[in-house]
């Protein structure tokens, strides 16, 4: 019988903090199963999904706003361990009639804490030392819910974390699940393994087998169709397909003439020769230049890729006939934004996959890494074997090259960005960067600039150079790249890219930047 991992599960409720996903990323790296959902999903539902606890997260508002979010109070009967974080703590205090002392100041950034009890939450911790922990909180516990004790205090709080042993309910006024508290993780693993009674279960290899397994029963002899990128998400949607149906998986791979330099041989080396899938490569490279001939707005330009792209997709998919299934490469931060919409934070982040092609194409969908953050995605992709340079690939934007080309795509353009590009990437890869940042790439602008070669001026082009350091691409900053390094790339590009006299590195962060130029 196969081990089933999603059995333990946790349930982590949003009240909107800008950190809940990095509670379920350090549930996930203790090896459970868990899940974010609104703080205002149903107890209904709650039962359904039958979690060994629920932790509830932090969140911007006061318990006393006028539209503060509140969870059913009936989480309180489920016999349930809880684990309330800032907010979440703030939440649960005022439901058990303790009091919430409204803020005077905000308390913000490094402090200690003093460990009390060492039972459940701080198992393991040491009495004798202080614990430094992250602080965000406006309020604060001044009277603690009937059958509560304080498990820590700070300075400026005597509460900063209590808990009822018998209900199981717990709460603390830090925040565990970001680096900056060192020992948070310690924390989850209290709250999973000794208060939930979870085991480690959910570990890459464990996934990789039981979806091979359930795509297998779910696809029966039905045909599908994947889309493939080159990136890491759609090839390990590939190849978990690949491992389930093998021959009754068709992928396509669209050249769209926006790629980096040897990017498609490669793609087709690896999915049609290693893999020996079967594998559609289409060079539309002349119709998307086609189409994008003479335009520079770059709402246009990605509108045009778009439709493009769904075009020539559809084209080749209905020649090869016969599908039920489209597989998407969809990743579980795409899922949960989605959710939180209707909750209070409400970011909204729309950009990015391929929307529109199940409807057009009247395809169901799967969805295999709809679960997976990021990195589980590229475990996963060690796992089944694919190599580590793609694993480890850097986000490439759907659109391609195009959003790095400012001003018109020509192909003399392209061949000058490609170019520069290849030369950076190598010298990135060489100074054993490329792995350490987010994105490194080179950009084109549609300016050109006086510089001087020989004894001749030149009037040529200028490319920037992008290096970001970041954790999800929603903020990032400019990586320090040593300037020996810099120089080298800037020497290299303006000596063999002809069309080029001038490259500029750019110190932005983001916000108020973006990470592409467009
Ligand atoms: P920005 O420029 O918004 O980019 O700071 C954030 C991240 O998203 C990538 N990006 C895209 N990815 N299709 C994609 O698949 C797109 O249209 C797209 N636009 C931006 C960008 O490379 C960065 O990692």
């Amino acid at each position: 019988m196969m081990n089933n991992i999603y059995k333990e599960k946790i349930l982590i409720l949003d009240f909107g903090s800008q950190y809940t996903q990095l509670i379920a990323r350090r549930v996930r790296e203790a090896q459970v199963y868990c899940e974010i959902h609104p703080f205002h999903i149903s107890l209904q539902k709650i039962r359904e999904f039958a979690p060994k606890g629920i932790i509830l997260s932090g969140g911007p508002a006061s318990i006393y706003d006028k539209d503060a979010p509140l969870a059913d109070k009936g989480i309180f009967d489920l016999d349930l361990p809880l684990l309330g974080i800032c907010y979440g703590m703030q939440y649960i205090t005022h439901i058990l009639d303790g009091h919430v002392a409204k803020a005077v100041d905000r308390e913000y950034g490094s402090a200690t804490i003093r460990i009390q009890k060492k039972q459940g939450l701080f198992h393991g911790f040491d009495f004798t030392k202080e614990e430094i922990v992250w602080m965000s909180h406006g309020d604060r516990i001044d009277q603690m819910p009937g059958g509560f004790i304080s498990l820590a205090r700070s300075r400026n709080s005597p509460v900063a974390a209590m808990g009822d042993y018998n209900r199981q309910i717990f709460g603390v006024q830090f925040h565990p699940e970001v680096a900056h508290t060192p020992n948070g993780t310690k924390v989850f693993k209290n709250f999973l393994f000794h208060i939930c009674g979870c085991q480690p279960s959910w570990t890459m290899a464990s996934f990789a087998r039981q979806t091979i397994q359930d795509l297998k029963q779910k696809i029966g002899d039905d045909h599908v169709i994947c889309g493939l990128s080159g990136g890491v998400d759609s090839s390990v949607t590939a190849v978990l397909l690949h491992e389930a149906v093998g021959e009754r998986l068709s992928c396509i791979f669209v050249d769209n003439g926006l790629l980096r330099r040897g990017e498609s041989q490669e793609v087709a080396e690896l999915f049609q020769g290693r893999y020996s899938m079967d594998f559609h490569l289409v060079d539309a490279s002349e119709r998307f230049l086609g189409n994008l001939k003479g335009v520079t707005d770059p709402e246009e330009k990605r509108k045009i890729i778009g439709r493009t792209f769904i075009s020539v997709f559809e084209e080749k998919a209905k020649e090869l006939g016969k599908a039920r299934y489209l597989a998407q490469g969809t990743l579980y931060p795409d899922v949960i934004e989605s959710v939180s919409l209707k909750g209070p934070s409400a970011t909204i982040k729309s950009h990015h996959n391929v929307g529109g092609l199940p409807d057009v194409m009247k395809l169901d969908l799967v969805e295999p890494l709809r679960e997976l953050f990021k990195d589980e995605v590229r475990q996963v992709g060690i796992e089944l074997g694919l190599p580590k340079e793609l694993v480890m690939r850097q986000p490439f934007p759907g659109p391609g090259l195009a959003v790095r080309i400012l001003g018109e795509i020509t192909p003399e353009r392209l061949e000058i960005l490609q170019s520069a590009d290849a030369i950076l990437l190598e010298e990135i890869r060489q100074a054993d960067l490329y792995e350490k940042v987010w994105q490194s790439f080179a950009i084109l602008l549609p300016v050109r600039t006086v510089g001087v070669m020989g004894d001749e001026r030149t009037y040529e082009n200028v490319i920037a150079i992008r290096v970001v350091d970041s954790l999800d691409a929603m903020t990032a900053d400019w990586t320090r790249v040593p300037y020996e390094i810099l120089a080298r790339i800037s020497n290299r590009i303006i000596n063999h890219v002809r069309g080029v006299n001038r490259v500029v590195y750019d110190i932005s962060s983001k916000p108020p930047s973006t990470i592409e130029w467009e």
